[in-house]
C-alpha cells in the first residue's frame, strides 16, 4: 500500500507539451488509491482531453468557474476544491502558469485554487532549456519555494523543440516516488522503527490438533498500518490469521506460537524504538508435542500444560530507551489489574480492555479502550472501531514520546 492511498490529490494542468504525460499520472495516483480530481487551464485542453482525464481519474474534469454550455451554472468553487485536496500537484506547470502562482495571478480555476489551497502543493516545471533559466523563471521558483511550494525539479534530455538539455518535466513515476518520499519525511514516526505483534498463537498438541484462541489479530493489523501510515518501519510479529497487509513500509513476519513469537520478538526489539504487544499469547502449551495424531483410545485425555514464556515481560527486563506498550484484557478488577501489569511488566503504557464492555475485545471490529500511561494517568475512550483506537494510541505514544 503507498502512503498516497486514500489521499485526495488534485492535478492542476497546465498547457505544455508535457500534459499528455498527465494521463499517466493520474493513473499511477489512482493505482496508488487515491482519491484524483484534475483542474485544467484552459490551453492545457489543447494538449490533452478532459475525457481522457475524467475517465482515468473517474471524476468530473474543472477548467473554468461554470461549465460551458450549462445553462444551471453550477458554480465550480476554487475554495472547495482547494478544501477537498490533500495535496495539490501542478504537472506539467508552464513558465506562465509558474509565473502567475509566484505572483498571485488568479485568472484562472486552477490559479485561484492555488491561492486558496492550504495543503502542501507541488509543482513539476515543464518548459524549454532557455526558459528554464531565464531570470524569471529562477525568480517565480525562489518565490513559490518561499511560500513553501516543492518544486519537483526538471530533468534534462530532449526537448519538444528538439533541443537537448534541461526543462523536461520529471517522469510521472518520479512524481509520484517524490511526492511519497516528500510525505514520508514528514511525518511524525518518519525514521522510527517499531515490533508489533498481533493475533493468536497456536500451540501444537499433536500434528493435527492445538489449543488457540479467538483473537482475529485486526487490532494489531490497525496498529501496524496506523504506525506505517504515520512514517514508521514496522516489523509486525503476527500468529496464524485471516488479515491481510500489504504496505511498502511494513514486513510482516508469520510465526506460529508462542516460542515462535518471543523469539521473533527477541531478534527484533534491541533495533526498535517503539514495541506494541497486542498478540494474544497463549499462557500455556502442551508440555509434550505427541508425534503421532493422539487416537481416542479412552474415554478422556488429560494434557500437561507448562507455562509459556512471557515475551512483554521478558522485553521489559531488558529495554534501554524503548517505548514499551502492552495490552491487558481483564474481566474483573480491571484498572487495577492493569495498573499491576504496568509496573511489573516495566511499561511505558498500557491498553485496557475490558471483557464486560460490549463491543470490546477479541472477535469484534469494535474496541473500547482505557490507556494508562507510566506515572498511572487514566484516559478513558469511548466505543470505537478498532481502526480509530489505533489512531488514538499512536497520538497517545507521539504525545508521549515527544513530551
Ligand atoms: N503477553 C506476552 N506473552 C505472553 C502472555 C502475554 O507478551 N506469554 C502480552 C500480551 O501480548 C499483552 C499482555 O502480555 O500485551 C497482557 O496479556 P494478558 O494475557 O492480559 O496478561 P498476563 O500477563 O498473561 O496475565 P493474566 O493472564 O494473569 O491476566
Amino acid at each position: 500500500m503507498s502512503i498516497l492511498s486514500g489521499k485526495n490529490i488534485l492535478l492542476g494542468i497546465s498547457g505544455g507539451i508535457a500534459a499528455y504525460k498527465s494521463a499517466s499520472l493520474v493513473r499511477l495516483f489512482i493505482k496508488s488509491g487515491a482519491n484524483v480530481k484534475v483542474i485544467m487551464t484552459p490551453s492545457s485542453k489543447d494538449f490533452i482531453t478532459p475525457l481522457t482525464l475524467s475517465t482515468l481519474s473517474k471524476n468530473p474534469v474543472y477548467s473554468s468557474f461554470v461549465n460551458e454550455g450549462d445553462d444551471t451554472a453550477v458554480w465550480n468553487s476554487h475554495v472547495d476544491l482547494g478544501m477537498w485536496a490533500d495535496i495539490f500537484i501542478i504537472a506539467p506547470a508552464t513558465a506562465n502558469t509558474l509565473s502567475k502562482m509566484a505572483n498571485g495571478v488568479c485568472d484562472n480555476l486552477l490559479l485561484a485554487t492555488y491561492l486558496s489551497a492550504r495543503c502542501p502543493v507541488f509543482y513539476a516545471p515543464a518548459m524549454d532549456l532557455d526558459m528554464y533559466i531565464h531570470p524569471s523563471t529562477l525568480k517565480s521558483f525562489e518565490a513559490l519555494n518561499s511560500y513553501g511550494n516543492i518544486m519537483v525539479p526538471a530533468t534534462s534530455g530532449e526537448l519538444a523543440s528538439g533541443l537537448v538539455g534541461e526543462g523536461r518535466m520529471a517522469e510521472p513515476e518520479d512524481i509520484v516516488a517524490f511526492i511519497e518520499k516528500a510525505i514520508i519525511d514528514k511525518l511524525p514516526l518518519k525514521g522510527k522503527k517499531m515490533l508489533i505483534t498481533a493475533g493468536p498463537t497456536y500451540e501444537a498438541i499433536d500434528p493435527v490438533r492445538y489449543i488457540g484462541n479467538h483473537s482475529s489479530g485486526k487490532m494489531g493489523f490497525e496498529i501496524a498500518k496506523a504506525s506505517a501510515n504515520l512514517g514508521a518501519q514496522v516489523y509486525l510479529i503476527t500468529g496464524p490469521t485471516h488479515q491481510k497487509i500489504s504496505h511498502s513500509l511494513i514486513d510482516v513476519i508469520p510465526v506460529v506460537s508462542a516460542e515462535d513469537m518471543y523469539n521473533e520478538a527477541h531478534k527484533y526489539f534491541k533495533d526498535v524504538d517503539i514495541a506494541i504487544l497486542s498478540a494474544a499469547v497463549a499462557d500455556f502449551t502442551p508440555k509434550e508435542i505427541a508425534s503421532q495424531k493422539i487416537k481416542k483410545k479412552d474415554a478422556s485425555l488429560i494434557l500437561e500444560l507448562t507455562e509459556t514464556k512471557d515475551i512483554l515481560a521478558s522485553l521489559g527486563g531488558i529495554k534501554t530507551n524503548q517505548f514499551l506498550v502492552g495490552f491487558a484484557l481483564e474481566t474483573d478488577n480491571e484498572l487495577e489489574n492493569a495498573k499491576d501489569k504496568l509496573k511489573r511488566k516495566n511499561l511505558n503504557l498500557i491498553v485496557l480492555n475490558s471483557l464486560n464492555d460490549e463491543g470490546a475485545g477479541f472477535k469484534n471490529d469494535t474496541n473500547k479502550v482505557t490507556f494508562i500511561d507510566a506515572d498511572e494517568t487514566v484516559t478513558e475512550y469511548q466505543l470505537k472501531s478498532k481502526e480509530a483506537v489505533a489512531n488514538d494510541l499512536l497520538n497517545k505514544i507521539l504525545e508521549q514520546i515527544n513530551a
